[in-house]
């Protein structure tokens, strides 16, 4: 069935190469139906609504909450008028990602740079003030309706950015250890994952960290072929997804078909104890795909010895893998909206840098099992 053929290291990771400084992924803007609703769902998984924008704070046109847990700072936002363009890409879109944010030094020569390689600009760098400062933003396409934002906040010292104010602190919303964000995927169409490598390669200076083709990742029935193109600092990590050829419908297909385009598919997300983390979110209610007990009947022959107790981890339904410098332990949502789209990922490195290419085809097939519940295999 599934052939596993080793990672391939495409080019080192190279900071001076870099044709532009990006610090970190500085926030995603999901545009969602209802944002106050929205919030009670992160805060489930342990995140703090820290700023707001809407009526009160004089923003006559989207209402949008800021949730943060360690680095992860998310913002969820709804159009108050039918007639707004977020309502349009909301009705078609359902619930998203609409902005990938990044933290650049230099949003000039974010912006310079990317278009001058072929990136399509959206809005110009601009500078937004208020009696917190200035903060500097431009905004290019990605894929599918998504946008790439640069992001300088070195002169603003304010909530969020201006029209936002600080809430006060929720003492209900109480942390569950997620951390940081460690990468944020990206599904195209069948037949675009090289234009959009090339993309990210020309545009945005990355490089490809690994590579796995549907010869890796497939099952019986649907297939897919993912490659990972990262900064040179190894901040930002951004795999691709495009469908490939199977018996049935690939997952990633389905994908394209409910969210109409192109999106982001899932936000993996670092956590320094996946037991403790996972369990708090099990308890809250937050779901997981489960892969059969065969996974963990062979799992310690697999991976070997690990800190964690094996009897904890498939208690929890966790995965694990292990590459030449370490392993790792990942656990993979349901869909977090009613449409078959975005879903998380919670996950815990202890040395490898992969993305768990060995639990691929035992999770495809958790994943498969879900699509035939939903009539979409
Ligand atoms: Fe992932």
């Amino acid at each position: 069935m599934t052939t596993t053929a080793p990672i391939t290291a495409v080019r080192p990771m190279d900071e001076e190469a870099d044709l532009f400084k990006i610090n970190a992924v500085d926030h995603l803007e999901f545009w969602v139906g209802n944002a106050k609703q929205s919030v009670f769902f992160w805060k489930a998984l342990g995140f703090k609504p820290v700023a707001y924008s809407g009526l009160e704070t004089g923003n006559r046109r989207y209402a949008s909450w800021v949730v943060q847990q360690g680095q992860i700072r998310l913002v969820l936002s709804t159009p108050y008028s039918a007639h707004d363009e977020m309502a349009a890409h909301q009705m078609l879109h359902g619930d998203g990602v609409k902005t990938i944010a990044m933290e650049v030094e230099d949003v000039q020569a974010a912006w310079r740079e990317t278009t001058a390689r072929g990136a399509k600009g959206v809005q110009p760098p601009t500078e937004a003030r208020d009696d917190h400062g200035a903060i500097r933003t431009a905004i290019i396409q990605g894929y599918g309706q998504t946008h790439f934002q640069f992001v300088d906040r070195a002169d603003y010292a304010g909530p969020f950015k201006p029209t936002y104010k600080a809430l006060p602190e929720d003492k209900t919303a109480v942390p569950t250890g997620l951390a940081a964000i460690d990468h944020i995927v990206g599904n195209v169409e069948l037949g675009k994952m090289n234009f959009w490598v090339n993309w990210f390669h020309q545009a945005m200076g990355f490089r490809q960290i690994v590579h796995y083709d549907d010869k890796v990742i497939h099952t019986e029935y649907s297939a897919l072929m993912s490659k990972v193109m990262g900064n040179g600092n190894g901040r930002i990590k951004f795999p691709i997804n495009e469908p490939a050829a199977g018996k049935k419908k690939s997952q990633i297909e389905e994908y394209l078909d409910y969210y109409v385009g192109p999106g982001v598919q899932h936000l993996a997300m670092i956590t320094g104890d996946i037991v403790k983390t996972v369990r708090a979110l099990r308890e809250r209610g937050i779901e997981f795909l489960r892969v059969p007990q065969a996974y963990y009947d062979a799992l310690p022959d697999r991976i070997g010895p690990i800190k964690e107790k094996y009897d904890d981890i498939a208690e929890l339904g966790i995965l694990a893998d292990r590459d030449d410098e370490g392993y790792l332990l990942q656990i993979f949502s349901r869909p977090i909206q009613d449409r078959p789209t975005v879903f998380l990922e919670v996950i815990q490195r202890r040395g490898a840098r992969g993305f768990g290419v060995g639990n691929f085809r035992a999770l495809f097939e958790s994943i498969e099992i879900e699509q035939e519940k939903r009539g979409n295999l």
